[in-house]
């Protein structure tokens, strides 16, 4: 039991209100000792404990933290999940979310990923035993198809990062349950305000919580969603024995972001549609990889399971010299690495977020040098619009 005077954990919501309301209030409820209306930082590394076997719910914060708990509590309400785990990034979450397998077991995944999954699946994990099939999941046969006897686990990302491509989360989850094997979805570009795997059937659900759920790019981290009873105990169990943990102040920082993830999260889908249409007619951009775009593959598929389409495009310039001459003209928009930050950020995935995956990876995946992938802001889409244009006039 935890003492109600140190942090009163919040009762989730017991009639489900609305994700905006949720995203407020959710693991948090007002501080039982001094009415604080925010959750406190934590800065504790042990607790004290009144006897042997007897202590106010927390031992050692490697184990637990206040702080960390709401945010754990707040993202698995926001995911429909039934616990939530947070560590020190993203990569330290999937790291922790494949401590569910063991030497032997086998993944399907999406072949086009963020570069540094890829990486860690092939240049760690595989060193375990693991062994990986990497298929189109937007084709839901190939994931049937690749799934074997000793596959435990599909994995995959919706839109891909940076070719935008969209799976059918419902579709894929019932080939895994029929065929015995857990989904879990990397929920990064969306945030659970646009979409929410779990409701459509996935099992677990990760995020780089860096990017919008963080929203400021002030914080790396990462969590998992799971929903059932071993994903819990796994995840605390791993927690505890590996340490890759997400920080008091981190924890701050995230629960402050996600505040604000509706109201931010509403302007991003707004400036995201309006960058798309404009880069769509511009004469110096050659394709425009967005779901919101009538032309986009699963168009359809995106307007169905997602809530809107996110502000993430990927545009092709043509050439490594125009996607060069792009990056140096912006004014506004920064080039860098990272997304969902309340800022524009440009990123050149060939030579950035996927130079891990080498020259032959990016080529079956269509991740030429002329690539840009652009992380729209909630700046003024004015302002966004007339930054783009002028940086696209220097090609
Ligand atoms: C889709 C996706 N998943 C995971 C990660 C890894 O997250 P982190 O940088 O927080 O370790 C990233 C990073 O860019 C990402 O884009």
């Amino acid at each position: 039991m935890k003492d109600e005077r140190l942090w009163k954990r919040t009762k989730m919501s017991e009639k489900k209100l609305h994700f905006a309301t949720r995203a407020i209030h959710d693991g948090q409820s007002p501080d039982a000792l001094t009415g604080a209306v925010n959750v406190p930082i934590y800065l504790t590394s042990t607790y004290q404990q009144e006897a042997i076997g007897h202590n106010k719910g927390h031992e050692y914060a490697r184990l637990t933290n206040p702080t960390r708990d709401a945010l754990e509590d707040n993202v698995a309400s926001l995911e429909g999940g039934t616990s939530g785990h947070a560590f020190a990034s993203g990569m330290a979450a999937i790291t922790a979310l494949f401590t569910l397998m063991k030497s032997g077991d086998h993944v399907v995944c999406s072949d086009n990923m963020y570069g540094g999954t890829t990486r860690l699946f092939d240049q760690v994990l595989s060193r375990y035993g693991l062994t990986f099939t990497y298929v189109n999941t937007s084709d839901v046969d190939q994931v049937a198809a690749a799934i074997r006897p000793e596959t435990k686990l599909v994995h995959i990302e919706t839109p891909t990062n940076p070719m935008m491509a969209v799976t059918d989360i419902k579709a894929v989850a019932d080939v895994c349950h029929t065929k015995g094997v857990e989904l879990s979805v990397d929920n990064t570009f969306l945030s659970p305000y646009l979409q929410q795997p779990i409701a459509l059937g996935a099992d677990i659900v990760m995020h780089s919580t860096t990017k919008f759920l963080n929203g400021h790019s002030d914080g790396l981290g990462g969590v998992l969603i799971g929903t059932k009873p071993e994903h819990a105990e796994t995840f605390r169990f791993v927690q505890k024995c590996t340490g890759g943990i997400l920080s008091p102040f981190d924890s701050y920082l995230l629960l402050r972001g996600i505040k604000t993830l509706a109201v931010r999260m509403k302007q991003h889908e707004a400036n995201g549609l309006a960058v798309a249409r404009f880069l769509q007619k511009h004469p110096k951009v050659k394709r425009v990889y967005y779901p919101g775009l009538d032309n986009h593959p699963q168009h359809e598929l995106a307007k169905r399971q997602q809530r809107g389409f996110g502000s993430m495009i990927s545009i092709e310039t043509g050439s490594l010299k125009n996607a060069d001459r792009f990056a140096r003209a912006l004014r506004l928009g920064l080039f860098a690495e990272s997304l969902g930050g309340v800022e524009t950020l440009v990123c050149h995935p060939a030579s950035m977020t996927h130079a891990a995956i080498g020259q032959e990876g990016r080529t079956k995946l269509g991740i030429t040098d002329g690539l840009m992938r652009i992380s729209v802001g909630i700046e003024d889409e004015a302002d966004i619009i007339a930054d783009l244009a002028q940086a696209l006039d220097s090609i």
